[in-house]
């Protein structure tokens, strides 16, 4: 096996392409898709929107991933070693390696936050498994869930739960404790090891789920929902929050790709590597829209629930299914390993800077940003009882009625990933050199031409209309 001088020991690396392809799966596919990709095209009427943000991945999500593979792949080390030796070898400003530290306090901003909410799914997944285990007891062990219990009862656990500052707190204490173990045990002993182990069964779950939700559910209603595009939902703000979708969901802008990338080995075909995610993480944040409508449709409910479809519309459907209470768990259990991969890739790139530009070790640099993150998703959680008058960046019009999860969450989703993706496509698209890109991506030529086309000129002007229009909603007439 060829040590690779990534600076962080020779044992660092994935052991093969399909490992790092499917730890960049399980980066890619997280709450995104499980729970925003849903919550944003219900919200958002559907059809138009789902066309659209397809549209945003191919066009400029996937010039990008393989942007910032790349980069990893001829760095080998944290993003912001990487991007600065691109920058050398390319004779060009090493201090484009800035955007890397960018994306790492935004990976370390995000996963403070994504801890928290995946928390709730982590007390769902124990509601359901008590649940399951009463009805195993009762001899009913396919008996809907949480028999009896009125739709007012079953929306009000999200309101006690939110009240319940200890409960949230041991919820993300939990969820950032093994997010920090794995990251902790290393590359190839933590991180590998957690895809390879989890992703196949993720898979499993999501057929399952998704075969059992076509034959008790509305798929065609769902599949109409979903496909069938209504042009005249398509506004300037649905195309934004499509845009900053695709962004998120491929976990692009925070050099979580980067770092990803810095321990691909030599010899790996990048182009078809960043394919294969991209229609791996679109798959699934489109099978679990087939997966969640048909069981909304099936029982009558709104679609366009928002953030609580996931957390209460669900639950309420699973009442009435065959199986609810089995389903319902698997279900809950499904987001939460689909969390935990995209959580260690977060909490990734702070340890790999720390590790690469402060000479720390591994579990030093971990715990540091572990403890952290997990400090401001403390504050996070406060804002829904302790804190919930506190309006962090209040002074901000767009923020000015957000609470403090949701700003964190705005902040990073608005204006720190897109300036990530825009530094991206601009360094790769005009600055980096152009046969060290050729001799390491290995693309055909005419491949090539169109791929370094669209991180030239598509993405910085695409990806400038998200930022502007994020920032000043006000041009584009909303408010
Ligand atoms: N892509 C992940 C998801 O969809 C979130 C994420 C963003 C992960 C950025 C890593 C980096 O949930």
């Amino acid at each position: 096996m060829v040590a690779i001088s990534n600076g962080q020991g020779g044992e660092q690396g994935w052991s093969s392409r399909s490992a790092f392809i499917l730890a960049a799966i399980g980066a890619a596919v997280g709450l995104g898709n499980l729970w925003r990709f849903p919550t944003l095209a219900g919200e958002s009427g559907g059809g138009a929107f789902v066309i659209f943000y397809i549209g945003c991945v191919f066009l400029l999500g996937l010039p990008l991933l393989l942007a910032e593979i790349f980069i990893g792949r001829a760095g080998q080390t944290d993003a912001v070693g990487s991007i600065r030796r691109v920058a050398e070898q390319s004779r060009v400003s090493k201090r484009w390696s800035l955007f890397g530290g960018l994306g790492a306090l935004a990976a370390f901003l995000i996963v403070s936050f994504y801890s928290v909410v995946a928390g709730w799914v982590l007390y769902y997944a124990g509601v359901f498994a008590a649940d399951f285990g009463s009805a195993v007891l009762a001899g009913d062990p396919f008996r809907g869930a949480l028999a009896g219990e009125s739709q007012e009862q079953i929306a009000g656990r999200m309101g006690n739960l939110f009240a319940d500052p200890m409960l949230l707190l041991s919820m993300h204490f939990l969820f950032m404790g093994a997010t920090l173990f794995i990251v902790a045990r290393g590359v190839s002993g933590g991180i590998e090891k957690a895809a390879t182990w989890l992703m196949p069964g993720f898979f499993v779950l999501l057929i399952g789920i998704t075969i059992y939700g076509a034959i008790v559910g509305d798929v065609g209603e769902a599949a109409a929902f979903l496909f069938t595009p209504d042009w005249s939902k398509l506004t300037p703000e649905v195309m934004n929050s499509a845009l900053g979708q695709a962004l998120f969901s491929l976990s692009l802008g925070v050099a979580g790709i980067i770092t990803y990338g810095s321990y691909i080995r030599e010899g790996t075909k990048l182009g078809s590597t960043a394919a294969a995610i991209a229609f791996a993480d679109t798959g699934v944040a489109l099978i679990a829209g087939l997966m969640i409508f048909p069981i909304v449709f099936a029982v009558g409910l709104d679609p366009a629930a928002g953030p609580t479809l996931v957390f209460q519309t669900l639950p309420f459907a699973f009442e009435s299914m065959p199986a609810g209470s089995l389903i319902g768990l698997l279900f809950f259990v499904l987001i939460l390993v689909a969390a935990v991969t995209s959580s260690i890739s977060l909490l990734e790139v702070p340890t790999a800077w720390g590790v690469g530009e402060l000479g720390w070790s591994r579990t030093t640099s971990a715990l540091v940003f572990g403890a952290g993150a997990f400090a401001i998703g403390v504050l996070c959680l406060l804002g829904y009882n302790v804190l919930s008058d506190v309006r962090p960046l209040g002074f901000w019009s767009i923020f000015a009625e957000t609470d403090i999860l949701d700003t964190v969450d705005g902040f990073t989703g608005k204006i720190m990933l897109p300036l990530g993706a825009l530094f991206t496509s601009l360094f790769i698209g005009w600055r980096a050199d152009r046969r060290l890109l050729e001799t390491t991506t290995g693309l055909s030529r005419g491949m090539f031409t169109l791929w370094r086309f669209l991180l030239a000129w598509l993405c910085p002007i695409a990806v400038t209309i998200i930022l502007v229009t994020g920032l000043f909603p006000s041009l584009l007439g909303a408010e």
